[in-house]
Order: C-alpha cells, then sequence, then structure tokens
C-alpha cells in the first residue's frame, strides 16, 4: 500500500493528493497547522497540541473543521492506512476556497483540511542526536504573530536553508537587541555557564512549543534549576550546553554555534538525559 493523504474529507493517494488552486493556504497562506511526534501509532502531547490548534484557528477566525474527538479518529485513521508506527503526523487547517480576495470570503466557506502522515527512522534520530549538530545564527525578521502557527514560513524556510549551506541543521533567529528568539521549526534553549537552563519565555513573539511546555514539566518534577529567560548568541557560545525542541526533533543537542564549539563541542550529560526523559514521557503519555 502507498502513502495516503486525508483532503477535505476524503482518503486519497499521496501522489494525487491536491487541493483547488483558489485554496487560501495556497495562495494567501491563509493556513495554520500541527505537526505531531508519533510514538506506537499514538500521538505525543496530543492535548497541547489540540489546545494551540483551537488558539491558532481562533486568533484567526477560522471555524474548526470538526470536533476534536472526530479530527481525532481521522488522524489516527491517517497513521493506520500509512502504517506509521513511530513518525509524525502533519495537519493543516486553512480558511478555505474562494475567488482571490484578501478579505475573508463572505458569506464563509468550508474550511480546508489536509493531513498527511510519514514514518521516522528512529534509529537515525538517535544517531544524530548522539553527535548533536550546528545552528547559524540570522536576524530575526517574521511577522509580530509568531504565537500562531500559520503555514507563512518564509522567513524560517530562508533561516533553515541558511543553516543548511553552512553545514548545520537549525538556525537561530536573533532579535533587535541581540537576543535569541527561537529556532525556523523549534524552541532554543542553553545550559548556561552557571549551571542553569535557559529559554525564551513564551510573552515574547515565539510559538508556544508544545515539547517545551512538556520539558518544562519534567525538569520541575527533576528539580532542574530553570529560567524562562533569553539569551545571547555570545553567552550560548559560552554556555555549557544547548539543544532544541520540538515535535519534529524531539530534543536536538546543538554542539556548535557560528561554526564554534558550544562548551567542549560535545553532546552533554544534561541534554542526553533531557531527550531520554522527554522521550520516555511522550511515549508513556501518547493518546
Ligand atoms: C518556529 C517554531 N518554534 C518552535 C517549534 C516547536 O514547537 P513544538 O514543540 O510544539 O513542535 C516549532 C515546531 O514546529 C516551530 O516551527
Amino acid at each position: 500500500m502507498g502513502r495516503v493523504a486525508y483532503v477535505n474529507g476524503r482518503f486519497v493517494r499521496h501522489s494525487e493528493a491536491a487541493v483547488h488552486i483558489e485554496d487560501r493556504g495556497y495562495q494567501l497562506a491563509d493556513a495554520v497547522y500541527e505537526v505531531w511526534a508519533v510514538f506506537g501509532g499514538r500521538l505525543a502531547d496530543a492535548p497541547g497540541h489540540f489546545a494551540r490548534l483551537k488558539r491558532s484557528l481562533g486568533e484567526l477566525r477560522i471555524a474548526a473543521p470538526m470536533s476534536d474527538a472526530a479530527l481525532m479518529i481521522v488522524l489516527k485513521e491517517t497513521l493506520r492506512r500509512n502504517r506509521v508506527v513511530d513518525g509524525q503526523i502533519y495537519l493543516q487547517v486553512g480558511r478555505g476556497v474562494a475567488a482571490r480576495d484578501h478579505a475573508f470570503p463572505n458569506p464563509p466557506v468550508a474550511p480546508s483540511v489536509v493531513i498527511t502522515a510519514k514514518p521516522i527512522d528512529l534509529a537515525a534520530s538517535e544517531a544524530r542526536a548522539a553527535v548533536g549538530v550546528g545552528v547559524v545564527t540570522v536576524p530575526e525578521n517574521r511577522w509580530g504573530r509568531c504565537d500562531i502557527k500559520t503555514v507563512g514560513l518564509l522567513p524560517n524556510v530562508l533561516a533553515k536553508q541558511a543553516a543548511r549551506e553552512a553545514g548545520a541543521v537549525e538556525a537561530w533567529f536573533v532579535d533587535e537587541l541581540g537576543l535569541v528568539t527561537e529556532g525556523a521549526s523549534s524552541n532554543a534553549w542553553i545550559i548556561d555557564e552557571h549551571g542553569v537552563l535557559r529559554t525564551r519565555d513564551v510573552q515574547a513573539n515565539i510559538l508556544r512549543g508544545i515539547t517545551r511546555g512538556t520539558l518544562l514539566g519534567l525538569m520541575a518534577r527533576e528539580g532542574l534549576k530553570v529560567e524562562e529567560r533569553p539569551f545571547s548568541p555570545e553567552e550560548a557560545g559560552r554556555a555549557r550546553e544547548a539543544f532544541i525542541t520540538g515535535a519534529g526533533t524531539l530534543l536536538l543537542p546543538i554542539v556548535r554555534i557560528d561554526g564554534r564549539p558550544i562548551g567542549a563541542g560535545k553532546v552533554g550529560p544534561v541534554a542526553k538525559r533531557l531527550r531520554q526523559l522527554y522521550i520516555e514521557e511522550a511515549r508513556r503519555t501518547a493518546l
């Protein structure tokens, strides 16, 4: 069986899956999305992602396409049809299809829904996490509502490409005060020179990462010292360890920033332990 996608109420072959040319997600990036990590065929951090989806839709006044319970059934069915055990599932909800006009269609049209799922190679993910990866820094140039998870990701695309061309895996945006906001597709963390875990507070213009939230809970449980306070690339350069978090990477240690080593330039014990803890917790609580 080949890959299958869910598109506006139907399961279709992935190779033939398509949306209308006047879908507002396609023409205007008028759409939001969510990504869940999948362990054992179940969705990691499910309630957090459902809550953020509801919030993103609400902020943009896009109607929820179905109830959470119905959505869960469709997400699970997409996983089943793709035989995904460990992997990722992607959901996009857009304002719908209408003749191109910036303002909302009036009367409103049915929201568009697309779901895709893919397996991931957990062994390869572990191998990469064991070695760590590099980040580069890029100027923050995104809009002022990065708390909404929209598909308008062009600055993130360009940042990620800059990272790729520099032999790194992630790009960290740096704001006008010289402080890291977040990664192109992840939240940014350091363990500073005093041994304090630091990540930027969510009052700032960043995505409220669900993985980040779960980790904050685990860190509190472990009695680790955490401050939700921004850091500069220089502080990251002096840090003991650094890492990124997100549904795609889970927790991935960072060992270089702009080509220079962080700490000993190797994966440190705290990031390694936190990755294990997160994966155990995500597996245990997956729905
Ligand atoms: C810009 C950005 N920040 C942070 C994250 C991490 O969020 P989450 O942990 O909910 O996946 C993502 C994930 O895709 C992202 O795109």
